[in-house]
């Protein structure tokens, strides 16, 4: 057992928590969309087709927002294939996924899915195949009241009123060679710079996003941040981040692996540092937000057939990613890093949501179930309200060769003024010892009642849920917190993700 601390105070506050933090990913790739949140055929399918339970399931993720139609689809699709009667609907090759997409579900079925839901759509134009102009009319046709052509065929198509889409991507990993139409930073830079400037005139109400690079690690990463925002600074809201965690086989450790909490705060913060050299370059007081709006644990569905398989099939098996406990709490501790950064990090979505490397997996004609990373966003969807706390941490550490000392604990704090309610999100990154942890929330009421107090933690750090053993890794209650006035008192097992939730009446 070694103690840390972690000590926040009401009067050092660093942001309010944008609630888009905890928004998801639905591209038209492998089952993510077909035979995935809509299998027509199933028990639970509503009158769309789109599957009841996973709706269920994706309420209780908490899921606040929802990114559409790609990802790398989006550098391929017609708009327009998507809406008017699915019987004239055209069959299209994917190049994006060697699939065959059908164009049975666009952009009104989608948007019924949100409703249904609940949660926000987040749309992507394509600037692969396409450019402004599409881009635009897409726009019009969506959230243009009427009197015009295309928004005419919207009320036609049976939407009267306004989709009312406010958040657009500006396409989709322009940097990467793997993409349809790939772009040069300039050429990206510019065309994003028209299109942002088309699509405002279109509907002034609506945020855009630019693509930043498609990884940290892109040779280009930095260069293309800087060139891209020479042309589109004024232009867009915000920059876009993507990052995928892997394990490479030359250094496979779960210490490193934990590692890239760092890594991605890196990423973040040196992303921050270019947008606001930019903006000085400019002499403008204007300060870009960031959307990372891909991220998950992905490595092991990502090579041969997980990628590409051969026929054209529809709906294939792809990136159909099993998660184990080990990828939850890393999971959890990159959620406290994005808190701990929510001054700039306003927007992010958990790469994908149903099946696609996914906290929900599926079965045709079957179950649906949680997948272990599902718990740790499931948590902090419902319990990180409000404004989000500077954290001081002690803590002892380990060595990376990276990053240096890390310390084992990892943590954040989003305080609710208006419920009086605290919760704290802590990952204890040892291995194999117990941490005695004192939580200190100065100001914010001494009389505390403990709402909540949950771990993930379990012998086997490579269990997984599957569709036989669906709850095998599962939140279970956190015993033995002590509270003493505005102190608090819990010991996490090695290994193991904590969230604890306590209120008090405020003055
Ligand atoms: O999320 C899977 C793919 O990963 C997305 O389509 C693409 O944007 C990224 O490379």
């Amino acid at each position: 057992m070694f103690k840390a601390s972690l000590t926040v105070d009401r009067d050092f506050p660093l942001a309010p928590l944008d609630r888009r933090l905890f928004g998801v990913f639905v591209e038209h790739l492998g089952r993510g969309v077909y035979d995935g949140i809509h299998e027509p055929g199933h028990p639970t399918a509503d009158a769309l087709g789109f599957r009841q339970d996973v709706m269920a399931l994706t309420r209780e993720l908490g899921a606040t927002l929802v990114r559409y139609p790609g990802g790398n689809f989006m550098s391929g699709y017609n708009w327009e294939d998507g809406v008017g009667p699915l019987a004239e609907r055209p069959r299209r090759l994917d190049l994006a996924w060697f699939s065959t997409e059908t164009n049975q579900v666009g952009t009104h079925e989608f948007m019924h899915w949100c409703r249904a839901v609940g949660i926000t759509p987040m749309f992507g134009v394509n600037l692969g195949t396409r450019g402004p102009d599409e881009a635009r009319h897409y726009l019009e046709y969506c959230n243009h009241p009427g009197g015009t052509a295309l928004s005419d065929l919207r009320r036609q198509h049976g939407a009267e009123n306004p989709l009312g889409v406010k958040f657009w991507c500006l396409g989709n990993e322009m940097d990467g060679p793997w993409q349809i139409c790939q772009k040069t930073p300039d050429e990206y830079g510019r065309i994003a710079k028209e299109t942002a400037k088309l699509m405002r005139w279109v509907d002034p109400s609506i945020e855009l996003a630019a693509c930043g690079s498609s990884a940290y690690d892109m040779p280009t990463y930095g260069h293309w941040e800087d060139r891209v925002l020479e042309h589109c600074f004024e232009q867009v809201d915000y920059l876009s981040l993507h990052s995928y965690f892997v394990k490479p086989p030359a250094d496979d450790s779960t210490e490193s692996f934990f590692a890239q909490i760092e890594t991605n705060a890196r990423y973040i913060e040196d992303t921050v540092a270019i947008c606001d050299a930019v903006a000085t370059r400019k002499r403008s007081a204007k300060r870009l937000m960031l959307s990372f709006d891909e991220w998950n644990v992905w490595y092991r569905a990502r090579h041969g057939e997980h990628l590409r398989q051969a026929g054209w099939p529809v709906a294939p098996r792809l990136l159909e990613e099993v998660y184990t406990l080990e990828d939850a709490l890393l999971i959890g501790g990159m959620l406290t890093m994005f808190m701990n950064h929510a001054d700039r990090l306003k927007v992010a979505c958990m790469a994908q949501l149903c099946n696609v490397i996914a906290p929900i997996m599926t079965e045709p004609g079957g179950p649906a179930w949680r997948q272990t990373i599902f718990h740790p966003f499931a948590q902090a969807a419902r319990w990180a309200r409000g404004e989000v706390l500077r954290s001081v941490l002690r803590s002892p550490g380990y060595a990376h060769a990276r990053h240096g000392e890390l310390p084992y604990l990892c943590a954040s704090v989003v305080d609710d003024a208006a419920t009086g309610r605290t919760a704290v999100f802590v990952l204890n990154r040892h291995l194999t010892d117990a941490m005695d942890l004192t939580i200190t929330l100065r100001g914010l009421g001494g009389e505390r009642r403990l709402v909540a107090a949950e771990q993930l933690h379990g012998p086997d750090l490579h269990a997984s849920n599957t569709r036989a053993a669906p709850d095998r890794v599962a939140p279970i209650p956190l015993d033995g917190v002590c509270i003493d006035g505005e102190q608090l008192r819990a010991t996490l097992p090695p290994a193991s993700w904590a969230v604890l939730v306590t209120e008090s009446p405020r003055a």
